[in-house]
């Protein structure tokens, strides 16, 4: 059987690939399982892709883990997701470190419970000199708190006299974001079936690929990203013009 890593185009690659990985719960319950089954099978995609995107020479990869809305799910699913965010994280910084692997988190971080906060920290500082595949985990994240968040940091540098109003471009914008220092994704993944980008990387998704797969995240293999890496490179993409 031919496999789509063969149909890779290594010259073409796109140079960030996002992932809405949507589908654990779902998952779970076709099995008979709770909900949270589902999110420790789906940590073991995570680790699927992560290897994958730094195989294919990928140099960045970012996961929708936890979004803005996710607090309002039971307390005992945050709690879960939150431990298995952090036990995950911890016990994977020595595979990132061998993988040449930096973390990086987006979102309202301040939210996170300080424990875990300290923990992502950590994480994040002992693979900072890395440079192969940057993990970005988005957590707590929203576009529409990202923007907001940019919008009252912005009028503040107007306020202070840092910035003109005239001077403000599109890059400015991206600048105020949580995603500064990253390239828009060229390539945007979401699994389950759901035709939707439910407030995710808005203002960075303006020329973006969407490429959407109805397995659920947990059942998402190697072989399905590079399914949907092939499918991009079979696209012509023309950024309006
Ligand atoms: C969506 O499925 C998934 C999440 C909200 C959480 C994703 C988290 C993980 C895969 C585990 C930890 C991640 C890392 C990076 C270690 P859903 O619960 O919305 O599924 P449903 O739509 O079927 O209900």
């Amino acid at each position: 059987m031919s496999s789509f890593k063969e149909k890779i185009d290594s010259y073409h690659l796109p140079r960030h690939i996002a992932i809405i990985m949507d589908g654990n719960g779902r998952w779970a319950k076709e099995r008979g399982y709770d909900r949270i089954f589902g999110h420790q099978n789906g940590v073991i995609s995570v680790r699927e892709v992560t290897e994958a995107a730094a195989e294919t020479g990928i140099k960045y990869l970012t996961l929708y883990a936890f979004s803005t809305e996710n607090w309002a799910r039971p307390e005992h699913e945050v709690n879960a997701l939150m431990e298995l965010l952090v036990d995950t994280i911890e016990k994977e910084t020595p595979t990132l470190n061998k993988n040449n692997v930096r973390l990086k988190a987006i979102g309202d971080l301040s939210r996170l419970p300080a424990g875990a906060a300290k923990k992502l920290q950590r994480c994040i500082a002992e693979t900072s000199v890395n440079d192969g595949l940057t993990l970005v985990l988005a957590l707590s994240y929203s576009s529409r708190w990202e923007i907001n968040n940019a919008i009252k940091l912005l009028c503040n540098d107007v306020k202070n006299s840092k910035i003109s109003i005239s001077d403000i471009t599109d890059e400015t914008i991206s600048n105020y974001l949580t995603t500064r220092e990253i390239p828009d994704p060229d390539l945007m993944i979401r699994t389950s079936g759901e035709i939707r980008i439910s407030n995710f990387l808005l203002w960075q998704i303006a020329y973006t690929e969407l490429y959407f797969t109805n397995t659920h995240w947990p059942d998402f293999r190697k072989e399905n990203f590079y399914e949907a890496i092939v499918e991009y490179q079979s696209r012509e993409r023309r950024f309006g013009k």
